[in-house]
C-alpha cells in the first residue's frame, strides 16, 4: 500500500502550479455522453483520476465506445446505436457517482437499471431526490435486490421543487428532461459550476436548458441530441486546495487558470482570515504571513456558500492560525474524521454534532496517520507540511480519486514530500 511522506516544520511553498479539469464536472459530463443518438461526443482537459477510469468503464457496460487519450487529456465517445440498460454493481459499488447515469439511460431506452449507491464514510448519502424527480418525469420505479429499476412510456415536462440543491439529483434530472415531451421546471436546483458546464455540453448537443447557475432551471425537451466538442471547466476544490496549501505555510503560490468566480466563498474565507489574495491574468495568486493571520467562522452550504469540499482542507489552515476557529459543517453528516486524526497530531478540537471548534496556533507533531476520504486525504497532507517531524499518510486510494500528482505538485512548490509503495 502506498505511503506519502510528508517532513513538516518550515516549509514554504513558492512558485506556481497548474490545475487539471475538474473531477465533479467530468463525471456528469461523461453520463451525458450517452445521450446523443449519433455523433460523437469529445470531452477536452479530462484530468487523469480513478474515478474518471471508473466512469469510462460504466459508460463503456452500456456498449458505448469509449476512449481515453491520456497523453492529450481527451476522451471521445460514441453512443449512436442500440444502448444496454444496466449499469452494473461492479462500477458503481466503486463510485457512488455513477448513479447520474441513470437519468441519461432513462431518457435514452425509456428502462434503466442501475445498482443502488452505497454510502460512504461522509455520510449515507440517499438518491431519494434523484427518484422522486424521475417519477415526477413520468418514471416508474421499483428497488429490487439492490439494484433500481426506472421504466417509462415517454417522459413528459414536469415542474419539479427539490427538497434540497442537491447536485447529483439536478444533473440527473436535468439530463433526463432534455428528452423529455414538453418543458420542465427544476426549482431550488444546485448552482454549483459544474451543473453550468454540464448545461453548457448539453445546449452544445442540442438541448435548450436555460438558467443554470441559478435556482431555476428551465428544460424545453427535445426529440433527440447530436454529438459535441466540449472543454471541462477547471477544478475549483484543486484550485482552493492549493490556495489553503500557500496559505497555511505562509507561502507565495500563483495558482494558474483558476476562475476567481468559482471559488468566491473560499477567497472571501481567506480574505478575512487575512490571506492576501489577487487576480492576475493567468490565475490567483496567494501571499500569507501565518503569524498575522486571525481565526474564522466558516459554515459550509450549497453553491454559492462555502463548498463542503474545501472543509477539511480549511480545518487544516485552521490549525495553524492562533485562536479558535468554528467549523459548521451543513451538508454532510460525518466529515470531520481527519479533525480525529489530526488529534494524534497534537490538534486540540471539540466536535459537537456539525460545528468543530479547532484551537490553532498549538505545535503539532508528525505521525502516522489514516485517510478516510478524499477531502481528508489532501487535509492530512497538507497539515504534514506544517507539523514538527515526519508524518506518513496511508489509504491514498481515496486521494487518486480526485487529485493529479498532487505530491509531485506539492514537492515542486517546495514540500518535502515523497510517495513510497509499501
Ligand atoms: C456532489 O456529490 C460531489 N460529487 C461531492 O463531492 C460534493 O461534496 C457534493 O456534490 C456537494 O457539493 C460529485 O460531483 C461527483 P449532493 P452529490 O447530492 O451529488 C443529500 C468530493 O469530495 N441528498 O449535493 O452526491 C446528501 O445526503 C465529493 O469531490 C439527499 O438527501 O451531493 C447530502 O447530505 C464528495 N437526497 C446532501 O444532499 C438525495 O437524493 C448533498 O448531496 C441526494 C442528496
Amino acid at each position: 500500500m502506498d505511503k506519502i511522506i510528508v517532513k513538516g516544520g518550515s516549509t514554504r511553498l513558492q512558485g506556481e502550479v497548474t490545475i487539471e479539469g475538474a473531477k465533479n464536472a467530468v463525471l456528469p459530463l461523461l453520463a451525458a455522453t450517452i445521450l446523443p443518438s449519433k455523433g460523437q461526443t469529445i470531452l477536452h482537459n479530462v484530468p487523469i483520476l480513478s474515478d474518471v477510469f471508473t466512469m469510462n468503464n460504466v459508460v463503456r457496460g452500456l456498449d458505448v465506445q469509449v476512449s481515453f487519450d491520456q497523453d492529450h487529456n481527451m476522451v471521445t465517445v460514441d453512443a449512436t446505436g442500440d444502448l444496454l440498460d444496466e449499469a452494473p454493481y461492479e462500477y458503481v459499488s466503486q463510485m457512488r457517482a455513477s448513479i447520474v447515469v441513470l437519468g441519461p439511460i432513462l431518457a435514452r431506452n425509456g428502462h434503466a437499471k442501475v445498482s443502488m449507491p452505497g454510502g460512504c464514510t461522509i455520510g449515507s448519502r440517499p438518491i431519494d431526490l434523484h427518484l422522486k424527480g424521475l417519477e415526477a418525469l413520468g418514471a416508474k420505479i421499483s428497488q429490487v435486490g439492490g439494484d433500481i429499476t426506472a421504466t417509462t412510456d415517454g417522459l413528459q415536462g414536469a415542474n419539479i421543487y427539490m427538497d434540497f440543491p442537491s447536485v447529483g439529483a439536478t444533473q440527473n434530472l436535468m439530463m433526463a428532461a432534455t428528452l423529455a415531451q414538453g418543458t420542465t421546471i427544476i426549482e431550488n436546483a444546485a448552482r454549483e459550476p459544474e451543473i453550468v458546464d454540464l448545461a453548457i455540453l448539453l445546449n452544445k448537443m442540442g438541448s435548450d436548458i436555460r438558467g443554470a447557475g441559478t435556482e431555476t432551471l428551465i428544460i424545453n425537451g427535445v426529440d433527440k441530441l447530436h454529438g459535441a466538442e466540449h472543454d471541462v471547466v477547471q477544478d475549483r476544490i484543486e484550485a482552493g486546495t492549493f490556495m489553503v496549501a500557500a496559505a497555511m505555510t505562509s507561502g507565495d503560490v500563483l495558482i494558474k487558470s483558476a476562475i476567481w468566480e468559482h471559488n468566491r466563498p473560499l477567497i472571501s474565507k481567506l480574505q478575512e482570515m487575512g490571506v492576501e489574495v489577487t487576480e492576475e491574468s493567468d490565475g490567483i495568486r496567494i501571499k500569507s504571513d501565518v503569524n498575522r493571520l486571525k481565526p474564522v467562522t466558516v459554515k459550509t452550504l450549497p453553491h454559492p456558500g462555502f463548498p463542503t469540499d474545501m472543509q477539511a482542507q480549511f480545518t487544516a489552515l485552521m490549525t495553524v492560525v492562533n485562536g479558535e476557529s468554528t467549523m459548521i459543517e451543513t451538508v454532510f453528516e460525518n466529515r470531520f474524521q481527519h479533525l480525529e486524526e489530526m488529534r494524534r497530531m497534537g490538534l486540540h478540537s471539540e466536535i459537537l454534532r456539525d460545528t468543530a471548534l479547532i484551537r490553532g496556533g498549538q505545535p503539532l507533531q508528525g505521525a502516522q496517520v489514516m485517510s478516510t476520504d478524499l477531502r481528508a486525504s489532501a487535509a492530512l497532507i497538507l497539515i504534514g507540511m506544517v507539523a514538527d517531524g515526519t508524518t506518513s499518510v496511508g489509504e491514498l486510494s481515496h486521494l487518486d480519486r480526485g487529485y493529479y500528482k498532487f505530491h509531485e505538485k506539492l514537492a515542486a512548490l517546495g514540500a518535502d514530500i515523497k510517495r513510497i509503495n509499501g
